[in-house]
């Protein structure tokens, strides 16, 4: 996709690119979408981020609880987004062993006790070791730090989504 052709998509069909960027969100594709025209695929991307970033701290937890747990049951059963799904999969979360899914039990459960909201990490960052370690580390945060770092981690995982979507530097406008 070229950003002229991105600046200048019917909204219809911005919305049905660009409306998964953040999970089950698409308030924010709406605002990005309104915010046209853009100059590069990093500006898009930049548009997500800042979105999320500057929401309510209370819309900011209702983003992050828009997200399913890493390997929890929603994705087990395929009920999770593509986006997701393929996400998991880079990181192996799709065919954990099965001490591996009773760990991943555990953290996202003491995530959910301590926090009242899932786990979230750029997976594609990541390696499934970093990811589980990561868990346990963040544990120690507060509510307040923990959704900042939620925040940013969801950021993340925009900016490689809309990244997928437009495609690699090649078009950026001048
Ligand atoms: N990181 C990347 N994708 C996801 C997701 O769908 N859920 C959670 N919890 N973290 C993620």
């Amino acid at each position: 996709l070229s950003l002229n052709d991105l600046n200048a998509l019917p909204e219809d069909e911005f919305m049905q690119r660009f409306g998964g960027v953040l999970e089950h969100s698409p308030r924010y594709a709406q605002a990005v979408c309104a915010g046209r025209p853009y100059r590069s695929a990093e500006e898009v991307a930049a548009a997500f981020t800042g979105a999320a970033s500057q929401d309510s701290p209370q819309a900011q937890l209702d983003l992050i609880r828009a997200h399913p747990d890493l390997a929890g049951k929603a994705a087990l059963a395929g009920e999770v987004t593509a986006e997701s799904a393929s996400e998991q999969a880079s990181a192996g979360l799709d065919r954990l062993s099965p001490e591996e899914y009773a760990e991943f039990h555990r953290l996202n459960a003491a995530y959910h006790q301590k926090f009242d909201m899932p786990y979230v990490v750029c997976v594609r960052e990541h390696t499934k070791a970093s990811i589980m370690s990561g868990a346990a580390d963040r544990l120690d945060n507060t509510p307040e730090q923990e959704r900042q770092q939620a925040i940013h981690e969801i950021g993340r995982i925009a900016r490689l989504r809309v990244l997928d979507l437009i495609g690699p530097d090649l078009n950026d406008l001048a």
